[in-house]
């Protein structure tokens, strides 16, 4: 998708403007134009596929939409204060799944900001491009919205954490690999007053919105699921805590030959846009990483690499 640079004068101007108030400078709106989707007929995405619909109103195709998480138990950058937030899971991304739980990925060039593209080449060879550009962190800033930024207090440097590169770097690839795939961010549903990366700004808002939907600690915790490095829990158990408070199975990823319990995957239709719609629990198209019959392990993390989020 392409902007006139008639467009992109005035934008320059007001990123400038607006870069030395940091966060106390003016917040850039930076909503979809949905007008049209008033008019639309409302269902949750991959429930009417045959129905022909207005790609900026729901996400088309990519409807399965996997809110996914982390649980490791340390950064690597701990002494630069990358740390992982105590008593939570930390924000892997937001996915557009067709609704066969099949995916793409890197779907506008246009829009890599990925610095380490993985995988490096599509199936068909072609090279993914490295970018090179200032962080997606600074398109935040641009916009006003440098209080999401700050390591204690900034809602992405607190839950959306990397291991062993920078926070930002993680956030691009996210972007980039997935939320270019998701219909609901394109260029073109942002109309006549797209602001350059406004969608950029709104993915990390619409993946913070869908982590804060699936507290796991706390799901698995009231269940009596906590980090022991001591005692191990089994698979089912993990599964049914959780469903019953979403009403569906979640895909639980483990590492260590499916024995030590590293990520979660929410499944979801979506009522709307990504942006500002509603989230339906679904189970999970993807069978378990972790072992069925055998003991499961919830670590602990390594001494130092927490830091305390509820201030
Ligand atoms: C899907 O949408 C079409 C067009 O609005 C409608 O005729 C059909 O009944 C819908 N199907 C389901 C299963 O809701
Ligand atoms: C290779 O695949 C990518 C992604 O599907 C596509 O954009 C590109 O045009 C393809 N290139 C060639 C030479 O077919
Ligand atoms: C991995 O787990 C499977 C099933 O629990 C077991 O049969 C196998 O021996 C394990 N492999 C290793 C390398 O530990
Ligand atoms: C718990 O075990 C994990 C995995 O072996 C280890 O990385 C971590 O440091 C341990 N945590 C504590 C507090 O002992």
């Amino acid at each position: 998708m392409k902007t006139s640079s008639a467009l992109l004068l005035p934008l320059a101007t007001n990123a400038l403007a607006s870069f030395g108030h940091g966060s106390g400078g003016h917040n850039f709106h930076t909503y979809p134009s949905i007008a049209s989707c008033t008019h639309e007929p409302t269902f949750f995405s991959c429930e009417n596929t045959t129905r022909v619909v207005n790609t900026c109103c729901s996400p088309t195709p990519g409807g399965l939409v996997l809110a996914t998480q982390f649980w490791s138990t340390y950064t690597g950058l701990e002494r630069k204060g990358q740390k992982l937030p105590k008593g939570s899971w930390t924000i892997h991304g937001l996915w557009p799944d067709n609704c066969d739980g099949s995916f793409d990925q890197y779907c506008d060039l246009s829009r890599q900001y990925d610095p380490a593209p993985s995988p490096t080449n599509f199936p068909n060879g072609t090279v993914i491009p490295v970018y090179k550009g200032p962080g997606v962190d600074t398109f935040i800033k641009h916009f006003g919205r440098g209080q999401l930024l700050d390591y204690t207090n900034g809602v992405v440097n607190k839950y959306w954490i990397n291991q062993g590169a920078l926070n930002e770097v993680f956030w691009a690839h996210e972007f980039s690999k997935h939320a270019t795939c998701t219909s609901t961010f394109d260029v073109a549903c942002y109309g006549q007053d797209y602001k350059r990366n406004a969608e950029v700004v709104d993915f990390f808002d619409a993946a913070i919105r869908a982590f804060q939907h699936f507290p796991t600690y706390n799901l698995l915790a009231a269940g009596g699921i906590v980090p022991s490095n001591k005692t191990t829990y089994k698979l089912n158990d993990l599964e049914a805590v959780v469903k019953s408070q979403t009403g569906a199975t979640p895909f639980f990823g483990c590492v260590n030959n499916g024995t030590v319990l590293s990520e979660v995957w929410y499944f979801n239709h979506v009522f709307g846009t990504e942006q500002f719609g509603s989230f339906k629990s679904v189970d999970s198209t993807t069978p378990s990483t972790c072992t069925r019959s055998g003991k499961i392990w919830y670590p602990e993390r390594t001494a130092g690499s927490e830091q305390d989020v509820e201030k």
